[in-house]
């Protein structure tokens, strides 16, 4: 833990040299007290590692929290959002109803954020950092996340059921969903989607696959037998659409490339998964296969796109706000909170 606080400060001192002066980025010297960062270090990973300790599935849904964010509007923390008279919150959308996850967390680290540095730090940068500790935290790749995002005022649904892929999507769907967003739909695409190699599917996204695939009657022809069996016990027709399957069965909880590698066996039980690799002609399936043999290719290209999701239309300066409880906007415009004239590390790679 020591060597954490010391990278932490280290990489502060680095970002303030980057940023130049403090009055010429409106910051207030007092954010880079020595014991500000080792407090801010200590309470994410404190709250972090407590919630995995008791779920240790947490780690899955708060990057997928990130994700749902990013592809709103960009990074900007909206699907934290309650709904109230004129928020028409974004946790209701499809694919979040009863699906996205780990509100809680966020808070209790939000709650442990402002005890240490008040009004410093934004919800949409927990967040970030949220997705990028869960990866670090379950042997995956650490990620130098730039920060300093602020917090949207308004939530968007509507653009939530529109921007975000669905399990049945088509090869051509689902590349257009990330070309829309302003990321690339090869590299970008393949990569992100990695990310199912932890965490949980409900059997009501891909039932369709086991008993009737596209209105055929039958099961999806390119689904493994075995896998199909297994499947069809866990999710049998009828059945409660909640139950819970394992993205990755050989390593359900682990960051590897056994998304990759053990397609038949295991994975790619989802349409959206099964069409990177098995459209006719995909330029996607080479991807898949190089990053199945090879987990440093896919932690490299991983980070890379982590970082260009994690940069997807941040608001900067003035705009938006650093909110005071990540559930809702602040009631009072002219509460002082930190603007960010540019964008800075404020969490550097952890070395494990
Ligand atoms: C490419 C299009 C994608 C589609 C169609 C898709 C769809 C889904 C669906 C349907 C679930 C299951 C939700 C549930 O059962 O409640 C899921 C879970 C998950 N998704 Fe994706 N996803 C996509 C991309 C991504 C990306 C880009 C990330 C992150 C970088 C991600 C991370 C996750 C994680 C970690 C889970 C498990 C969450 C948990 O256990 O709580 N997904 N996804
Ligand atoms: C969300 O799910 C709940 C419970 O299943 C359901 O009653 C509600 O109608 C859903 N909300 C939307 C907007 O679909
Ligand atoms: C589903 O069926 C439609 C119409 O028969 C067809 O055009 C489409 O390609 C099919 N989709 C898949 C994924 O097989
Ligand atoms: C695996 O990927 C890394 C990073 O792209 C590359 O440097 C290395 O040569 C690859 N290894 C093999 C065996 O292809």
């Amino acid at each position: 833990m020591a060597s954490l606080r010391y990278l932490l400060a280290a990489a502060l001192v680095v970002a303030f040299v980057l940023e130049g002066s403090p009055s010429q980025a409106q910051l207030s010297p007092s954010f880079y007290s020595s014991t500000c960062p080792a407090a801010l270090v200590v309470a994410f990973e404190d709250v972090l590692k407590k919630a995995f300790s008791s779920d240790i599935r947490i780690g899955a849904s708060l990057i997928r929290l990130h994700f749902h964010d990013c592809f709103v509007d960009g990074c900007d923390a909206s699907i934290l959002l309650d709904s109230t008279n004129t928020i028409d919150s974004e946790k209701f959308a499809a694919p979040n109803n009863n699906s996205a996850r780990g509100f809680e967390v966020i808070d209790n680290m939000k709650a442990a954020v402002e005890k240490a540095c008040p009004r410093v730090v934004s919800c949409a940068d927990i967040l970030t950092i949220a997705a990028e500790r869960s990866v670090a935290l379950s042997g995956g790749p650490s990620t130098n996340t730039i920060d300093s995002r602020r917090d949207s005022r308004t939530a968007n649904r509507a653009l939530a059921n529109q921007n975000l892929p669905g399990p049945s999507d088509t090869l051509d769907v689902l590349k257009s969903s990330f070309r829309n967003v302003g990321l690339n739909d090869k590299f970008d695409l393949v990569a992100l989607s990695g990310a199912h190699t932890f965490g949980r599917a409900q059997c009501q996204f891909f039932r369709g696959r086991l008993y009737d695939f596209n209105n055929t009657g039958k099961p999806d022809p390119t689904l493994d037998r075995t896998l199909l069996k297994q499947l069809r016990e866990l999710c049998p027709q009828g059945g409660n659409g909640g139950v819970l399957a394992n993205f990755d069965v050989t390593t359900p909880d682990v960051f590897d490339n056994k998304y990759f590698s053990n397609r038949a066996q295991c994975q790619f039980f989802r349409q959206s998964d099964q069409e990177l690799f098995s459209t006719p002609g995909a330029d996607t399936a080479a991807i898949v296969e190089d990053f199945g043999r090879n987990q440093t290719a896919f932690f490299k290209n991983f980070v890379t796109s982590m970082i260009r999701m994690g940069n997807l239309k941040p608001l900067t300066g003035n705009q938006g706000e650093i909110r005071l409880n990540c559930r809702r906007v602040n009631g009072n415009s002219n509460i002082a909170t930190r603007s960010s004239s540019s964008r800075r590390v404020i969490w550097s790679a952890l070395s494990k």
